[in-house]
Parts: C-alpha cells; sequence; structure tokens
C-alpha cells in the first residue's frame, strides 16, 4: 500500500519557486515565491528552505531564476553563460555541508556549459531539468521508503533525529519517508523525535510533519534517547544525511553522532536514509566533510531570550560525522548499503536506478 503525504516543500510554478517558510514553523505554514537568485540564496542561508534534497532543488531553481534576470541584461550567449556559472558558483556557496546542493547546481552547469543553442533555449532546458529533478526527488524518496519499511520490525518505535522529512525533500521524506511507507503497512508503528537543539527542526518540523500525517509522535529532548534505548523502547533509529564520504561516514544533523554511539551501545540498528545525490564519493572519509559553523545567537538565545551568561564562550557546529562502523545500512533508491561500504556505494553508482541522473 502506497503512503499519500500532502507535504510538498518546493515547487517551480509560473516562473518562480514557491516553497514553504520552514522558519515560521509551528507557528504558521505559510508559502513564500521566491523570485529571484539572491532571494534563493538567502532562502537557504536563513533556512527559509532547508533539508539536503529540498536545498539540492532550491539550488537548482536558484540557477533558473538568475538565468531568468541575466536574460534581461542584452548579454551575448557566451557572456551570458559566463555570468550564469559565476551566480551559480556563488549559489552553491550558501551552505557548505550538504553536497545535494552542489551536486545539483553542478547538473545545471554542466547543461551551462555543454549548451552551444541561445539563450532562450538554454533556459528551457534548465528550467526542465529543475522540474524534472524535483518530480524524480519525490520518486527517490518512495523508493528510499520501499527498501526501508522492509527492516522496520512489527509495532516498531522508530527513533530519529532532526527532520528527514518531507519537508527537507520536494514531498514524502527520507528517513520519515521509510517510516510513512513502513506506517502505510502496519499502523501500529511510532517514531520517537529529537528535540535537536539548537534550531529544533525535530520539534518544530518532524513533529509538525507527522501529526499531519497522522503518525504517532513522540517528542523527546536530546538527552533523553540513551535512557529509552536502556528501557528497550526504541527498536531502530533512522536519520537523514547531509553528505556520505566514499568509506560510509555520514555527516547528518548535530547530535547524531551521539545517538549512533548510544544505539550501538544498546544493539539498536542505526541506519542512515539518503539519495545516491547525497554519497560524495570524491571524498575518502568523514574527516574531509566541511562542517557549517552557525551563529552564535541560536545557542544563547530560544525565543530571542537569553538562556547563558553574558559573554561566555560560543561553538556552535551545525553538523557532525557518524563514523562508518557505528552504521548498520545505508537506505538509498537503490537498496540497502551494507559494510564494507566502500565496495558497496561503488557498486550502487554502478548499478544506480533509471531514476538517477
Ligand atoms: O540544518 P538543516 O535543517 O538543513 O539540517 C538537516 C539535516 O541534517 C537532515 O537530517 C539532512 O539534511 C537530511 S534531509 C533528508
Amino acid at each position: 500500500m502506497e503512503f499519500k503525504s500532502k507535504i510538498r516543500t518546493i515547487q517551480w510554478i509560473n516562473n518562480v519557486s514557491r516553497m514553504v517558510d520552514q522558519t515560521k514553523f509551528p507557528e504558521e505554514y505559510v508559502y513564500v515565491d521566491i523570485k529571484t537568485g539572491q532571494e534563493m540564496y538567502d532562502a537557504i542561508k536563513t533556512m527559509i528552505v532547508r533539508g539536503a534534497p529540498a536545498i539540492g532543488i532550491a539550488g537548482a531553481h536558484g540557477v533558473v531564476l538568475y538565468a531568468q534576470e541575466l536574460q534581461k541584461e542584452n548579454l551575448s550567449f557566451e557572456e551570458f553563460k559566463t555570468k550564469l556559472l559565476e551566480k551559480s558558483n556563488y549559489l552553491a556557496s550558501s551552505r557548505p555541508t550538504a553536497v545535494n546542493l552542489m551536486w545539483a547546481v553542478e547538473q545545471q552547469k554542466n547543461l551551462i556549459k555543454n549548451s552551444n543553442s541561445d539563450i532562450d533555449a538554454l533556459i528551457n532546458d534548465l528550467t526542465n531539468q529543475a522540474v524534472r529533478m524535483e518530480n524524480e526527488d519525490i520518486e527517490i524518496n518512495k523508493a528510499i521508503g520501499r527498501y526501508g519499511a522492509e527492516v522496520v520490525p512489527k509495532g516498531a518505535t522508530i527513533l530519529t533525529h532532526c527532520n528527514a522529512g518531507a519537508l527537507a525533500t520536494v514531498g514524502y521524506g527520507t528517513a520519515l519517508g521509510v517510516v510513512r511507507s513502513a506506517f502505510a503497512n502496519d499502523n501500529t508503528i511510532q517514531v520517537f523525535a529529537d528535540e535537536t537543539r539548537p534550531r529544533q527542526q525535530g520539534a518544530r518540523i518532524t513533529t509538525l510533519e507527522l501529526t499531519m500525517d497522522g503518525i504517532p509522535t513522540t517528542l523527546i529532548t536530546d538527552g533523553m534517547c540513551s535512557y529509552f534505548m536502556k528501557k528497550g523502547m526504541i527498536d531502530m533509529v533512522v536519520v537523514g544525511a547531509d553528505r556520505i564520504a566514499a568509506n560510509g561516514d555520514t555527516a547528518n544533523k548535530i547530535g547524531t553522532y551521539t545517538v549512533a554511539i548510544a544505539a550501538k551501545y544498546h544493539n539498536i540498528p542505526f541506519y542512515i536514509a539518503a539519495p545516491l545525490s547525497t554519497i560524495d564519493t570524491s571524498i575518502k572519509s568523514g574527516t574531509e566533510i566541511p562542517i557549517e559553523e552557525r551563529s552564535h545567537d541560536e545557542v544563547t538565545h530560544i525565543n530571542g531570550k537569553t538562556i547563558c551568561a553574558e559573554g561566555v564562550n560560543i561553538i556552535n557546529p551545525g553538523f557532525d560525522v557518524t563514523p562508518h562502523e557505528l552504521i548498520t545500512g545505508i537506505i538509498t533508491e537503490v537498496g540497502i548499503l551494507r559494510p564494507d561500504y566502500n565496495s558497496s556505494i561503488q557498486e550502487a553508482f554502478e548499478k544506480k536506478s533509471p531514476i538517477f541522473v
């Protein structure tokens, strides 16, 4: 049975990029139209759109928005291409960790570099490619969901960290895609959602989208996960990923590594759910993954109120890297990859499915 989710996070419509504004959760569920390339850069940076696959699609849309603006500048085709490549690089620099952004912008750059037609035809091609990637993202997530559901025990309680759901993708979700597919077959499963300090994607976003879809969810704070694991209340962990190295080391939201260590200690399976576009085979291990350092206000303040002594030292990395030894499997659109990840990742790329470009 297929699960129907109502959520569509981002969509190319009437020559603009329409997205759910995720800075407004949980008070408001509103859409915003992003009309220029600079607005897209800001939307990614300020996390109006967030989650690795969603910001990949946002990047692809952003290149089209820049192309539409440059079209009005009366440039030669070569000047147009040069300027558009510069703008594309700028867009790709809006957030450093999630490789899907660089991956999607790279697909657009390849079209630009290889085009020898004219500006109108190139814009048409860029738009078509962005829309195709958008639609494929949902199909990829459904495939991830189908494979992942096979390893969800009957009546399982699944712990997740951050938000790797419909709202982190175009729709359906990666980790929460597994939850949705499993729930379609067995409505006795449930989710424990880590709050996910400091930006609370678990509390603000995961609980919102699972509740919208009627999936039973319990919110816990980040420090509680090992307590519930010890009590035997967690059957498996499924989280998303922002970048996976060739050896399987995986960057995901800060705090994921702690959950993985706790799961290993308690003998609980720990799965990553991610599309192949999140795997960066150009890097050998997680030590090479750039980790975004975010604003100190996210740690020092909650809802505009200071929660610590003034002048205290702050460090705020947005992501951490879970070593491959702690990962039971990586659920992708071509199946579940198992250790040794160097070989299984290489094989996955060799047999990549027709829905993956
Ligand atoms: O900072 P965010 O909210 O963009 O971080 C999101 C995550 O870490 C997700 O788990 C990851 O991008 C996977 S989304 C399918």
